[in-house]
């Protein structure tokens, strides 16, 4: 545990952020999707805590669109049942009433074109009633197979033309894609319709909290940046690992797996926070074109490299019976060869990081929650302690603990008191929350935020998602030809396959421990 810092003042530096205290622009919040569990879990309780912090203004309405046979008031129920339930505190009542007397339902299918000329009358009224000044965001809260055949229909109805100085976005979820040429084909399906700087795909998994803390941490320190590269680090590890199952989401994961849902995305937007170049400043594609830059190095993993280079595995029986395996989960093929946990070793082409691995780990049903970046330094000379078994000397290494809660950590080692000369293994820890409390949020508020200000820092980019493919993409073919080809499994709770620990055993290194 971190001391309490009693007698350190903590001194807020403004940054160019200062200025988003102020409320979002005036707009009406269109939910493609209101009644699923995106919108009652995350996207409502997020509103619900953007209007506590005053970031929503009075000229803001919700406008909810899904199949539910429910009207207006069921919606108004719903939406306050949902933020009773999920909002941090209950739900403070005038907080809710704030919220509730001003969405709007409409009961529709997305196909039915009288439904969609309803959308477009209600917006409307909602946006005059409110003096939203014609700004929307749509939120795509909904499944895949309406990510481009829903906008293309709100397109043909006006309802993405910006015109007389409004603005109208488009928020996006993943999957962008399931490879390359479905990213492509959806990236350009868009273009057709919307400007780049409309759309807003999201990827929640790093809320700005965590990113900007990544870039604080690495570029307001000086001490860092002279040892990061090369030069002084043997190696990064990457590790984003689930405690829950497939959970109830079996169809859409047995066509994705580990690989293709966690990789292209949250995966790599760790390694490209650790490894890019200081941007030249926070303004949204100046930090993009960097992350962009890290992708474009990522060496692509070829089939040939595949045994060497990638694990995959699949959760079995926990060992004490407290779990079932993968295949045992309800919409599972029994047979099913979807991997739950992929581990790689990634290398970057540059300056910097020129033969550093980056080796990073995902998976569902693993010891427990954690996402963590551990850079690893190359060992001290030793010659003082020739006497000490250097195996047992441990490499220093500083970790960035990103979830559940966020800290940094120092591991070194220093001399056990004594007359002999022993070394034992000690850490410095650092968590935000005894630092600056811990503040409820669900990762959403602030992508929110920063897309009705028109903000898109956080938000991935066209050319960063199909990029972001390429060096995965030949292995994602290869499995998809081989499917069982090189697929081990490990035990539901443990720490993973083995085979990913003969990854690293096999270079002289190990994992960092999980959690
Ligand atoms: N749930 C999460 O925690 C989470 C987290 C991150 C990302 N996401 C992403 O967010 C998106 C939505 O996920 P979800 O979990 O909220 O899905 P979900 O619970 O299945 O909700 C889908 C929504 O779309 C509506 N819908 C489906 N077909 C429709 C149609 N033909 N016409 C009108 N409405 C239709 C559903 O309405 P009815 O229910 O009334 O049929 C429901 O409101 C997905 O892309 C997912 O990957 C979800």
């Amino acid at each position: 545990m971190a001391d309490t810092p009693v007698n350190t003042p903590v001194v807020t530096i403004p940054a160019q952020e200062a200025s988003s205290l102020r409320a979002s622009d005036p707009c009406v919040f269109v939910i493609l999707g209101a009644s699923g569990d995106l919108t009652k879990r995350l996207l409502l309780p997020a509103l619900y805590n953007l209007a506590q912090q005053k970031r929503l203004p009075e000229n803001f309405a919700i406008l909810g669109y899904a199949l539910a046979d429910y009207d207006e008031e069921g919606f108004r129920q719903k939406l306050a049942g949902a933020l009773h339930e999920f909002s941090c505190d209950g739900g403070r009542p005038e907080l809710v009433e704030w919220i509730r007397q001003r969405s709007y339902f409409i009961n529709s299918d997305f196909e039915n074109p009288e439904g969609l000329a309803t959308l477009k009358s209600r917006l409307a009224e909602i946006d005059k009633k409110y003096g939203a000044g014609g700004n929307a965001l749509f939120y795509l809260a909904t499944i895949p197979r309406f990510f481009l055949e829903l906008p293309q229909r709100l397109a043909a109805l006006g309802l993405l033309r910006q015109d007389n100085g409004c603005w109208r976005r488009l928020i996006i979820e993943k999957p962008f894609g399931r490879d390359r040429a479905t990213a492509r084909e959806l990236n350009l399906g868009l273009a057709k319709i919307l400007g780049e700087d409309q759309i807003y795909r999201i990827d929640h998994y790093l809320g700005k909290e965590t990113v900007q803390n990544i870039l604080a941490f690495r570029f307001a320190n000086g001490i860092f940046e002279p040892i990061w590269n090369r030069r002084y680090i043997d190696n990064v590890q990457i590790t984003v690992a689930e405690a829950v199952g497939v959970e109830l989401r079996a169809a859409y994961y047995e066509r994705f797996g580990a690989l293709r849902d966690m990789v292209p995305n949250h995966v790599f937007q760790l390694v490209e926070l650790t490894a890019m170049e200081p941007p030249i400043s926070f303004e949204a594609n100046a930090v993009r074109n960097e992350q962009m830059k890290i992708l474009e190095a990522l060496q692509w993993i070829e089939p040939e490299n595949i045994s060497e280079c990638i694990v995959r595995g699949q959760y079995t029986r926990a060992n004490d019976g407290s779990a079932v395996g993968y295949r045992e989960e309800p919409g599972v093929k029994p047979d099913s060869n979807t991997e739950t946990y992929v581990a790689l070793e990634l290398h970057l082409d540059n300056w910097r990081w020129a033969g550093v691995p980056f080796y990073v780990r995902t998976g569902k049903r693993l010891t427990r929650r954690d996402t963590e970046i551990t850079i690893r330094f190359r060992r001290a000379p030793m010659q003082l302690f020739r006497e000490t078994d250097i195996s047992r000397l441990s490499p220093n290494a500083l970790t960035l603990q990103i979830q559940p809660a966020e800290g940094v950590q120092l591991t070194f080692d220093a001399k056990v008191p004594g007359p002999e000369m022993q070394l034992g293994h000690v850490a410095m820890h650092f968590a935000y929350a005894d630092y600056f409390g811990d503040v409820c949020r669900t990762g959403y508020e602030t992508l929110l935020y920063d897309c009705m200000l028109g903000d898109a820092t956080l938000f991935r980019r066209a050319d960063m998602v199909e990029t972001a493919w390429n060096a995965v993409e030949p292995a994602v073919e290869y499995f998809d030809a081989h499917p069982g080809e090189g697929l081990v499994t490990y035990p539901a709770f443990s720490a993973g396959p083995k085979e990913a620990d003969h990854m690293l055993n096999r270079a002289g290194r190990n994992w960092h421990a999980i959690g």
